[in-house]
């Protein structure tokens, strides 16, 4: 059986090979956090093709839009490592490492406060697992927590897509890619492999392929 992978069209969709899981998924506050509720069903199939420029009609897949619109979807991001692009932020019992790639997702809010200032205060109360909690949802795999001798804290994520809905900022988001599936570029050069990753799927991102919560400023919404 063919291994997950996603490949980019140039100036077309993400071709999706593997029998990856998609799932629609729903952004929900809950008090001062956030959750991911499930959405509508989506086909389940071993190849698809998701639209990345943001025009189909059949969302989340590509109904060829993309050609009637001319989409230009040239690859921006840098592929140099996390690891290198990260900033470190100390904190006394937890560290953060931090690329600044954010997708709005905010999941990196918790009850007594945000992922940095938890880092912050990690030695105070619940703080320091708070922290874990909210770098380790963060969709667009921007923040990882560090323990205090290097280990990078990941949760376990098996290969599966989300497509994510923001109904509280009444707008459409990225595609939530986790569980360590390639992301081969047009050019056949192959991203970092990584856990978590956000996608762009509203085709105005400027840091593409991957989010860059354009969409909030866009209003993009996949349901006309
Ligand atoms: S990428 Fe094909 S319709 Fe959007």
């Amino acid at each position: 059986m063919q291994k997950p992978e996603i490949k980019i069209t140039q100036d077309g969709p993400y071709i999706v090979t593997g029998n990856v899981p998609l799932s629609e998924k729903i952004i929900v506050p809950q008090g001062r956090k956030y959750e991911l509720f499930e959405g509508r069903e989506l086909p389940q199939t071993e190849t698809y093709a998701l639209c990345r420029c943001g025009k189909s009609k059949n969302t989340p897949f590509c109904d060829g839009s993309h050609e009637k619109v001319g989409f230009v979807g040239t690859e921006t991001a840098s592929k140099a490592k996390y690891e290198d692009r990260a900033e470190l932020i100390g904190g006394p019992e937890i560290d953060l490492l931090d690329d600044n790639r954010c997708a709005f997702a905010r999941f990196c809010h918790r009850d007594n406060g945000n992922v940095w200032e938890l880092t912050q205060k990690s030695d105070w109360g619940d703080n320091r697992s708070e922290a874990i909690i909210a770098a380790s949802e963060c969709l667009a795999g921007r923040l990882v927590a560090v323990d205090k001798d290097g280990n990078e804290i990941e949760p376990e994520l098996q290969p599966s897509i989300d497509i994510i809905q923001d109904p509280e900022k009444r707008v459409s988001a990225g595609i939530f890619v986790k569980g360590n599936i390639p992301i081969v570029g047009a050019n056949g050069e192959t991203y970092e492999v990584r856990n978590r990753v956000a996608l762009c799927r509203c085709g105005n991102s400027e840091n593409k392929p991957f989010c860059d919560a354009t969409h909030v400023l866009t209003k993009f919404l996949d349901k006309k």
